[in-house]
This record gives structure tokens, C-alpha cells and sequence, in this order.
């Protein structure tokens, strides 16, 4: 990851955060506490909380205590769609974060209710705020992210163009991506035109992570991203590289990358993690 000290820091304020907010092992019903939390726990990188955290610290107009809550409500719904979309009804993966998916460990049956559990608990986060509830909510619904993976479903094997794909990378990633700058922007008070300024840059930066990751799947190996690598090429799926090929990807990647850095532009806050994390999203390896 980034070699910033204060990622460290958001990394473990996140995770215990986490901790606190979800059930504990010995609440009953146990193993839907269990799986719950192997989902939300496991080593994953924690890049939208971390946006809301740094969103918030750029445009704080007031004292932003409520980021870390609402990061880690936009991580909940980024792994209840991490648990639907491993699922074999969808992607059908065996491994996720370096581990077992969590229906390999848990049973289809409890993944699928530890999935809904996890969406529903980020909006019992959200619920002292009805306009956070409304950015989270647009962005994962049937105009968002469930949208994004019902089409990259549909995608798999058709000969579909450039156009869908934009659509569907927006859909199934930027729009969470965006939300979650937002909600960061909204926590510390920021003016609407601010908050539409993080949104873009999140949404871009999202379309710059995506075509990233596409390209990961294509040129990592399984160890390297904790997950299955070439399987997108094993589905058929529509992919930045599938339809672009490898070089102009990358390209594409680096110019939606530096869109996300423009739309920082109105901000006079301190935006040099915003800066940082823009770049990450091009250069990762995992
Ligand atoms: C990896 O995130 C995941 C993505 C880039 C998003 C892909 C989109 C979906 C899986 C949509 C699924 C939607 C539904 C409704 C099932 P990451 O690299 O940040 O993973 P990490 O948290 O493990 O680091
Ligand atoms: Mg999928």
C-alpha cells in the first residue's frame, strides 16, 4: 500500500471501529456473528473508509467526528457485495482476501444472510442522517452498484462495446467509490459544491481502480491479489483489456486517474492524501 504514516493509522482506527460496530462472536445467533465478521475483518485494504476519513479531513468545515462511522458503513456494504458477488449463483470464487470465501467456510445459506445482515447494519449506521442514508442508498441500488453486477453478469460473453463497459465499471464501482467521498464531505458540513467535487473525484478515481483491477486479474498471479487471477478472461468477462487490450488500459486508467486529481481542484483543504490515494489506485499491485 502507500507509504504514508497517516494510512496506518486510518487502517487501525477502521479496524477497530469495525470491531465495535458489528456483533460480537458470542451474540447469538454466533455463527451469523462469526461470518459476519470474517467478512468485514479480513485483510482487505479499506480504501473507500479510508476515502471518507481523508475526504472528510479535506474539506472539514467542522469537526468530523462522524467519518470514521460512515467509512466503515460504506466498507460493510463493500463486503456484503464482496460475500453476494463470490457466491457460485455469481462469480463463484473460492478465494477472497488471501482466504476461503466466506460461503466456503460459512455454508451458501449463511453467507447469503450474512451479506444482507451487513447491508442492513451500515444503514443502522447511517440512520442518525437521512441524506447519508440517501448517498449510500443511491449508490448501491438498482441505479448503482447492484445494477453494475446484474450487467457484468449479462456481459459475460456478449460482444458488448466500450460504451456498456463504462457504464457497468460506474455502476459496480464508482458510484460506492463516490459515495463514500461524499459521505466524508457531508460529515464534516462541506457546501454542496464541495461535495459534488469528492463524488467526482471518487467516481473517477473508482473508473481509474476498476480498470486497475481488471488489469491485475489479467497480468497478477492468485497469491499476489488474494484471489483468483485470470478469471475474468475464464468467464468471458467485459473487461478493460478484453476490449481495449493491456497497453491502452493502462492508458485509460492513468486518464480517469488524473480526472479524480482535477476534481480537487475547488478544495483548500489539506488534499495531499486525496493526491496520494489517486495515485495509488494506478500503481497498486494487489
Ligand atoms: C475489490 O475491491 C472489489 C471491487 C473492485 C469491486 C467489484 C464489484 C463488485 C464485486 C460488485 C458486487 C456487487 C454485488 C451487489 C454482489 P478492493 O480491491 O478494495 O478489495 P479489498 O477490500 O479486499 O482490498
Ligand atoms: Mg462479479
Amino acid at each position: 500500500m502507500l507509504a504514508e504514516p497517516r494510512l496506518k493509522t486510518y487502517q487501525q482506527q477502521i479496524d477497530a471501529r469495525l470491531d465495535a460496530l458489528l456483533p460480537s462472536d458470542s451474540e447469538p445467533p454466533r455463527e451469523l456473528a462469526r461470518a459476519m465478521r470474517y467478512a468485514c475483518l479480513g485483510p482487505g485494504k479499506r480504501i473507500r473508509p479510508i476515502l471518507t476519513l481523508a475526504t472528510a479531513q479535506a474539506t472539514r468545515e467542522q469537526e468530523a467526528s462522524l467519518a470514521l462511522d460512515w467509512g466503515c458503513a460504506v466498507e460493510m456494504v463493500h463486503c456484503f457485495s464482496l460475500i453476494h458477488d463470490d457466491l457460485p449463483a455469481l462469480d463463484n470464487d473460492d478465494l477472497r482476501r488471501g482466504r476461503p470465501t466466506t460461503h466456503k467456510v460459512f455454508g451458501e445459506a449463511l453467507a447469503i444472510l450474512a451479506g444482507d445482515a451487513l447491508f442492513a447494519l451500515a444503514f443502522e449506521v447511517l440512520s442518525t442522517s437521512g441524506e447519508a442514508c440517501g448517498i449510500l442508498a443511491r449508490a448501491c441500488g438498482a441505479r448503482g452498484l447492484v445494477a453494475g453486477e446484474v450487467e457484468d453478469l449479462e456481459a459475460e460473453g456478449k460482444d458488448w462495446g466500450a460504451d456498456e463497459l463504462v457504464r457497468i465499471h460506474h455502476r459496480k464501482t464508482a458510484t460506492l467509490l463516490g459515495a463514500a467521498c461524499e459521505l466524508g464531505a457531508l460529515s464534516s458540513a462541506a457546501s454542496l459544491t464541495l461535495r459534488s467535487a469528492v463524488r467526482e473525484y471518487g467516481q473517477a478515481l473508482g473508473m481509474a481502480f476498476q480498470i486497475t483491477d481488471d488489469l491485475l486479474n489479467e497480468t497478477a498471479n492468485s497469491e499476489q491479489l488474494g484471489k483468483a487471477a485470470g478469471s475474468d478472461r475464464d468467464r468471458k468477462k467485459l473487461t478493460f483489456p478484453s476490449v481495449f487490450g493491456i497497453d491502452e488500459s493502462r492508458k485509460l486508467a492513468e486518464e480517469w486517474r488524473d480526472r479524480a486529481l482535477s476534481h480537487l481542484a475547488p478544495l483548500t483543504g489539506d488534499v495531499q492524501l486525496l493526491r496520494d490515494l489517486a495515485l495509488f489506485t494506478t500503481s497498486r499491485s494487489a
